[in-house]
Order: structure tokens, then sequence, then C-alpha cells
């Protein structure tokens, strides 16, 4: 028995995160199981790794080597389990989020970056990901006055915007597993779109 892996990703400030727990609700209520988890984290070492990528100064050769320790970690100590139980795993960001932030924002190399993918987890890919999908400029102005920036968070809007172009990269790379969302439209019409989204699809 295999359950259905669910990802979520955005720029920051596009509103996924918001989303996840109604949806994780909804799905309890219609009977599901559900796990609902986030990278970088998702195991208590796992979370330490998040602390440092967020706050520490470093390369980013460095940044994608921690980035896949934490994912190992979540992959084989949570995410693996789950789906081998049957239980439908909701996770804010994978590895889709590295393509994008590490390979499209830092410009760190795609094939590489491929390598490592098939190295921690060749055989758990998700069956859908939802893209929330919102301009750069937009995103900004929601993260103003918000709590004190991250490392990625205080990064630049253009650095954002290659962000935002490597998920469209990817979303035409996967199709058939990438929904995008419209993110700059109100809370309700984002909540509407992502159930529709995944209707027929758990
Ligand atoms: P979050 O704020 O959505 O929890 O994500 C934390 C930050 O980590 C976010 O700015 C994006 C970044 N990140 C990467 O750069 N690469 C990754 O592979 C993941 C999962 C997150």
């Amino acid at each position: 028995m295999r359950g259905r892996f669910i990802t979520f990703e955005g720029i920051d400030g596009a509103g996924k995160s918001s989303h996840i727990e109604p949806l994780a609700a909804r799905l309890r209520s219609a009977g599901l199981t559900v796990l609902v988890t986030r990278e970088p984290g998702g195991t208590p070492l796992a979370e330490r790794l998040r602390e440092v990528l967020l706050h520490a100064p470093m390369d980013a050769l460095t940044e994608v080597l921690l980035v896949f320790a934490a994912r190992r970690d979540h992959v084989s100590q949570v995410i693996a389990p789950a789906l081998a139980r049957g239980d439908t795993v909701l996770c804010d960001r994978f590895t889709d989020a590295t393509f994008a932030y590490q390979g499209a924002g830092r410009g760190f190399d795609l094939t590489q970056l491929e390598a490592l993918e098939n190295w921690v987890h060749a055989e758990v890919q998700p069956d859908c990901t939802l893209w929330f999908d919102l301009s750069a400029e937009q995103a900004a102005q929601r993260l103003t006055g918000a709590r004190a920036p991250d490392r990625f968070e205080q990064q630049s809007p253009a650095f954002f915007e290659r962000v935002r172009e490597g998920y469209l990269a990817r979303a035409e790379s996967f199709p058939q597993r990438f929904v995008r969302i419209d993110a700059a439209a109100d809370r309700e019409s984002v909540g509407r779109q992502v159930a529709a989204a995944l209707e027929g699809r758990i």
C-alpha cells in the first residue's frame, strides 16, 4: 500500500503554508490519515539543520549538502514510512525548492542537483505539487513588516524572480504532477483552487 505525497511550493510570501492545515483537516474529516510536515525540517535532526540553513552564513555547495542531508533524514525517518503505511503526506516544500532556490536562485549546477536527488530519494517523489505562484514584487509586499527576515527572505527581488522562473521550469518539466495556483487571488479563491487541484488525485 502506498499513500499520496503532496508538496506545496512557491517563493517566500506566496502564502502556501496557511493552506496546509485547513486542507489536512478536510482530508482527515473525509477519513484519511494525514501527516503534515515541512522542509527543511520534519525530524529533530532536520529541524536543527533548518536553523543552521536559515541563519548561518555559508556557500552554495554547503547549503545544497545541508538541504539534502536534512532531506535524507526526513525521507527515511518520516516520509517513506508514512507512505508505506498508506498515509497522505502534505509537505511544505520538497526537492523542487532546491531546484528553484539553490539551482535557479543561487545558480547551482542543475545536473549536480539531479545526481543528489537520485542518490537521496530516487524512489520517493511527489504525486502532486501545488505551486503557489506570485510575482516577487507582490510576495515582498506581503512579507513587509513580518518577523525579522532569515537568510532567504533577505534576498533581493531579482533573486526571487529567478526562483519563480525556476519553479516555472520545474512545472514545465513535470506537467503531470504540477498544478499552478494563482496565489495573487484572495484567500477563499486560493482555497478553492487547492481543493479543485486535489479532486480526483486523492
Ligand atoms: P519556509 O519559510 O517555506 O519554511 O522555507 C524556508 C526557506 O528555506 C525558504 O526561504 C526556502 C528555503 N529552502 C531552500 O532554499 N531550499 C530547499 O530545498 C528548501 C526545502 C527550502
